[in-house]
């Protein structure tokens, strides 16, 4: 394990960052463990990259690719990597496991069956295989973003979900605090570029068919798996609490 200090208690650290800045806290997320990864979507979450990359030059990046994402996302993600001259991994599914989803129950399986099973191939379990490769990860998961399922998230938290007992996992997620407003206030000051599915209505993006733009003051979870219930709009990535 490449963790460069002690790890504090989790409520003691969780304490310790409770006050921080989303800058502030990446900071320290940086200086405790050298094997870190931002997880980026290549959404408004590239203000991660941003305030990470004025930190340290060499930032570790992934990003999990679906297969299914919009061609401004693959764009964008590509523009990232060349603007903050960084290495971006992109994790792929297994090629078999998602040949054999696709083979029984077709290309839109989400649409009928709910999204879980799709998103466990193609998402979850891609996640699950990267992060066994690290110590801790930064995520950018905000309260705001929904209500039903995300009011509870912690600027740092042990993920009991992805990690183990011989493998315990640490999970970062500086801008739990942060509203959208702030987080575009940023990228405005900021002059961060953004993924221009923005400028055409999308607030929160995932997957091409599983992501539509939202009409004015719809909740921007409203564009993600909408035609399944407001608790069910996570994927699997993030485990309540985890
Ligand atoms: S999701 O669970 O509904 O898909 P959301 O789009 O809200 O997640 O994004 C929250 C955070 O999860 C992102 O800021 C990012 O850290 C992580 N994330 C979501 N999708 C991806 C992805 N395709 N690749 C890497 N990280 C992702
Ligand atoms: Fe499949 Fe949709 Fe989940 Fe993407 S968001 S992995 S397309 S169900």
């Amino acid at each position: 394990m490449t963790q460069l200090a002690a790890t504090p208690d989790i409520a003691s650290l969780e304490t310790e960052l409770a006050d921080k800045s989303p800058q502030e806290v990446i900071e320290h997320a940086l200086g405790m463990f050298d094997n870190i990864y931002i997880s980026f979507s290549g959404a408004e979450d590239v203000v991660l990259v941003d305030m990470a990359a004025q930190i340290k030059k060499d930032v570790k990046v992934f990003s999990l690719d679906t297969g299914r994402l919009h061609a401004e996302t693959y764009q964008f993600l590509e523009k990232v990597r060349k603007h903050y001259g960084i290495a971006i991994d992109v994790v792929y599914p297994d090629g078999e496991e998602v040949a054999a989803l696709v083979k029984e129950k077709g290309l839109f399986s989400f649409y009928e069956d709910g999204h879980q099973e799709c998103c466990r191939a193609r998402k979850v379990r891609p996640l699950r295989r990267k992060l066994g490769t690290m110590d801790a990860w930064i995520t950018g998961q905000r309260k705001d973003q929904s209500p039903s399922t995300r009011s509870e998230v912690p600027k740092v938290q042990q993920d009991t979900f992805f990690g183990t007992d011989d493998h315990p996992l640490m999970k970062f997620n500086p801008l739990a605090e942060w509203s959208s407003a702030e987080v575009w206030a940023y990228i405005r000051a900021m002059e961060v570029p953004f993924n221009p599915l923005h400028e055409r209505g999308f607030i929160s993006i995932g997957c091409e068919p599983c992501t539509r733009p939202v009409m004015p003051n719809q909740h921007e979870r409203e564009g993600r798996w909408w035609w399944e219930e407001a608790t069910m709009k996570e994927c699997g990535l993030h485990a309540p609490k985890s």
